[in-house]
């Protein structure tokens, strides 16, 4: 079952040059899909037409095989509950003046979730392996990759289908950042993972299928292990010939 397509996108900011040059897309339910490119590639973007905050400039962007309207409120609230983000920066990602419990319910308020906040929120901190104790804390009592942790706990807390992450481990130190990409695979399968990184070792952890993108282009896509293996082209040799040697020996999926 497809949850996310994009056909044909294509993507340019006021006056400017194709930042997306006619992108195909798609991610299924419970799959961990990576998309790789160097800084400036569009991922963000794309990420951003994926999330509806943008409209593509041509192509179509589905969810569950109904094309986005970002105009359209009650289908973007049953989609936002659908579909969290998490981005790269642990700290400018929550806000300092509320307690942990707040910043994790937020999705639950603004979507309008019945039942027991108290209880859902306590079952994302314990899926994310933060303390119960976290809830009653404001966010700068916490290190980097707890902070991550409490943003993941925050896009899961409404129980998406998929989760897309923004470069979500590229602020964090390398043992964090492990620590953080084990969390990611323990929740692959719950829910579908579209992972942005420039990190192809990260990838190659996480994700069953990996799209290459240069310059809004997707110049490789197939399954990670072949991709790694047998890199076509030589964008992502060159990505390959820069990944840390720590987080690419190991194991790729089980
Ligand atoms: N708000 C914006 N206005 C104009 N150009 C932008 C904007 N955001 C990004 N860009 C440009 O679009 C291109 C792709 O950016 P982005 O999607 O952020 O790439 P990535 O996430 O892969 O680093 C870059 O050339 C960037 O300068
Ligand atoms: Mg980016």
């Amino acid at each position: 079952m497809t949850l996310l397509a994009l056909r044909d996108v294509r993507f340019s900011y006021a006056a400017g040059r194709p930042v997306l040059g006619g992108v195909d897309l798609e991610v299924g339910a419970g799959e961990a899909v990576g998309l790789v490119g160097e800084s400036g590639s569009g991922k963000t973007t794309l990420l951003r037409l994926a999330l509806g905050l943008a409209k593509p400039t041509a192509g179509t962007v589905r969810f569950r095989d109904v094309p986005l309207d970002p105009r359209d409120r009650r289908q973007m609230r049953a989609f936002r509950r659908s579909v969290q983000v998490v981005f790269q920066d642990p700290y400018g990602s929550l806000d300092p003046r509320q307690r942990v419990r707040a910043i994790v319910a937020e999705p639950l308020r603004s979507l309008g979730v019945e039942g027991d906040h108290g209880a859902l929120v306590a079952e994302a901190l314990r899926a994310v392996g933060l303390e119960p104790d976290a809830a009653a804390r404001f966010p700068h009592q916490f290190s980097g990759g707890q902070r991550q942790r409490i943003a993941i706990a925050r896009a899961i807390v409404a129980g998406p289908e998929l989760l897309l992450a923004d470069e979500a481990l590229s602020a964090l130190d390398l043992t964090t950042r492990i620590r953080i990409l084990d969390l990611l695979r323990e929740l692959r399968g719950r829910m579908a993972i579209l992972f942005v990184s420039h990190d192809i070792g990260a990838v190659a952890a996480l994700c069953d299928r990996v799209v290459i993108l240069e310059q809004g282009r997707i110049v490789e896509a197939g399954p990670t292990g072949d991709v790694l293996a047998r890199p076509a082209h030589p964008y992502t040799r060159r990505l390959l010939a820069s990944v840390p040697r720590l987080v690419a020996e190991r194991t790729p999926n089980p």
